[in-house]
């Protein structure tokens, strides 16, 4: 079967590598890909049809006889890209606009959760700077977590530590409209102490499969300090993440929340990605997202021995719970090579040079995210430019090998966090 993934991130150059292993895949099309796609060979090729441009992708799967579309990013979920392959009646990896709600909307999750009694944290929705002004001027405690409630490119929550940082907050949400419609109704939740950690799901609306437990990075600076980021590095699996964790994350989050959304008429399918907080072995909910994380994906997919391309077929078509669905042993680490100034402004087109010896480095898979080919060369396009993964049989020896090779590829300015994993060691 011809394959599609839709997005040019790491996670999907992750992705396509995965579903490239299956032997029942004979070709896999990435839209619109980036330096890595451009340049695995074998089965896997660019396409330079963006990821939201909905009709030129169904004309390409068309065209193509594409079998199955594996949606990455958030955006397109949100512009209803699963409702209109599915109209077309083409087979498509992901959640409805509506199911993907549970990331689209901060509102429509904490109601959400609220209803179906899942853990998370208390909170109030507020509509305009007036009663969210009032509402903190006479709250008792801080940090109190402000969240703009629409997709803000990871950037619409502030933990407030003072009543002062909160005010300002809601100005620049609902005055200064930083971030436009989508802080048009703002949540304001209660601080929840613990460790992060996420857990990841694939399900068909009805049944689902768990990839392993992982942890991101995601302050620029070493010691978690500094601007927040994409993500600049990530493990798996997570040890906050216990057996008894997982089953009570299982058990208190993931199976009601696929039944609330199907009782809902909302019934969610695709991956799903629920970022929690652990504290003294209690997970509460911190946020969902309604695809995989990135870099999380580069760490989970590499994880993964099953047959990925299986999965996901019956994550459209159902009966995922016959489907095998095995991790390896041991750990795996992704650590995020970035430009110089990254998460703020910076300079792109700098050469990217990768020793051979990477090639041969057990275990190693290098992810492009923003790179291009230009010519013959490969050129930097983006913030985060690389995520260099490595497996092993423990954790302490995957970001040894991980980190060898970020020691062997160069380019200008290039930034990786040096303490990656550091605090599961
Ligand atoms: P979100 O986009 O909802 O994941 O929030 C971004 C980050 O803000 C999270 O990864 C947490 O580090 C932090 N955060 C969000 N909500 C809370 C909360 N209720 N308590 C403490 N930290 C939070
Ligand atoms: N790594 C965080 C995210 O993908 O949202």
């Amino acid at each position: 079967m011809k394959v599609l993934i839709i997005g040019s991130g790491a996670r999907e150059h992750a992705m396509a590598w995965a579903v490239a292993r299956s032997s029942k895949v004979s070709t896999v099309f990435v839209a619109s890909g980036n330096g890595g796609t451009a340049t695995m060979g074998g089965k896997v090729r660019n396409t330079p049809v963006k990821a939201t441009d909905i009709d030129a992708l169904l004309e390409l799967v068309a065209k193509e006889s594409i079998g199955l579309t594996v949606v990455g990013p958030e955006q397109p979920l949100e512009a209803g890209i699963v409702n209109r392959f599915r109209e077309a009646g083409l087979k498509v990896v992901g959640p409805t606009a509506e199911a993907a709600q549970l990331e689209t909307s901060k509102v429509f999750a904490k109601e959400f959760m609220k209803r179906h009694g899942i853990p998370t944290a208390g909170y109030e929705v507020f509509r305009d700077y007036a009663s969210a002004k009032a509402f903190l001027e006479t709250c008792p405690t801080f940090p109190q977590v402000i969240k703009a409630s629409g997709l803000c490119a990871g950037k619409g929550v502030v933990v407030a530590m003072s009543r002062d940082e909160a005010l300002e907050a809601i100005h620049e949400f609902f005055e200064s409209r930083i971030f436009g419609d989508a802080a048009d109704e703002v949540v304001i939740e209660a601080f929840l102490s613990g460790q992060e950690a996420s857990v990841f799901a694939l399900t068909d609306g009805q049944n689902y499969q768990l990839f392993l437990s992982a942890q991101d990075h995601k302050r620029i600076g070493e010691g978690d300090t500094g601007k927040n980021t994409g993500g600049m590095g990530a493990y798996a699996p997570a040890p906050l993440v216990t057996p008894e964790v997982m089953r009570r994350v299982e058990e208190e989050v993931i199976r009601p929340t696929l039944a609330g959304m199907k009782a809902d008429g909302y019934a969610y399918t695709g991956f799903l990605y629920v970022g929690l907080m652990i504290d003294k072995g209690v997970p509460s909910v911190v946020e969902y997202n309604a695809r995989l994380g990135d870099p999380e994906t580069q760490v989970v997919l590499p994880m993964l021995k099953s047959d990925l391309f299986d999965a996901l077929l019956a994550s459209a078509d159902g009966g995922l719970e016959v489907v095998p669905f095995e991790m390896q042993e041991g750990a795996a680490a992704t650590v995020v090579m970035a430009s110089a100034g990254y998460p703020d402004a910076y300079e792109t087109g700098k050469a990217v040079t990768i020793d051979p010896s990477v090639n041969d480095m057990e275990g190693v898979l290098v992810f492009h995210a923003g790179t291009r080919r230009d010519g013959d060369a490969l050129v930097t396009s983006g913030g985060r430019v690389l995520s260099v993964t490595a497996c092993a049989g423990s954790l302490k020896e995957a970001l040894d090998r991980a980190y060898r090779a970020v020691d062997a590829i160069e380019f200008e300015g290039a930034y990786c966090r040096r303490d990656i994993g550091a605090k599961a060691l």
